[in-house]
């Protein structure tokens, strides 16, 4: 009798377990679906005021007609960015931009853009700045 009331219990563990798990994969999934939204003010923002110590985008990229700028200016850059680099599209050319400015040197410039920003920003920011850009 002790035994059967053992594979009984056993079985419902069991049970739980897989209810359980089952359960986990469920939210992981959607966790790592979500997307974040970029959002252009907030992006703006970061441009012009820096974030979390990085410096500001805007000390070496100007906007409009300013004649000095350190980097490429960045008006138009949202036409620009597809075409830079064959088979990335935009967002992918702008977030390789940010975190990894090495990785493509616009030709005329030269390799000095602040090179830690991938510590430095969330992945919020990322979206917000990406945003941003895309609206110039
Ligand atoms: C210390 C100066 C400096 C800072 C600060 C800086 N950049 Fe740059 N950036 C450069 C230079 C120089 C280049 C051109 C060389 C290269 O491609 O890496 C460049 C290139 C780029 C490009 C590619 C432009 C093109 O025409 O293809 C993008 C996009 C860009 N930066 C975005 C940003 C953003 C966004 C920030 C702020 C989060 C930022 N940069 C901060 C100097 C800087």
């Amino acid at each position: 009798m002790r035994r059967i009331i053992l594979i009984a219990v056993m079985i419902v563990l069991g049970g739980c377990t897989i209810d359980l798990s089952r359960l986990l994969t469920v939210n992981m999934n959607t966790t790592s679906m979500t997307v974040l939204q970029g959002d252009a003010t907030r992006g703006a923002d970061i441009f012009t005021h820096g974030v979390n110590d990085a410096p500001p985008c805007i000390g070496c990229h100007s906007l409009g007609q300013s004649a000095f700028s350190l980097g490429p200016k960045m008006t138009g850059i949202s036409q620009r960015a597809a075409e830079r680099v064959p088979g990335m599209n935009t967002d992918a050319y702008l977030r390789q931009s940010i975190l990894e400015p090495s990785a493509y040197v616009v030709s005329g410039f030269r390799d000095i853009m602040y090179p830690n920003f991938k510590e430095k920003l969330t992945e919020q920011d990322i979206v917000d700045l990406i945003a941003y850009l895309e609206t110039l």
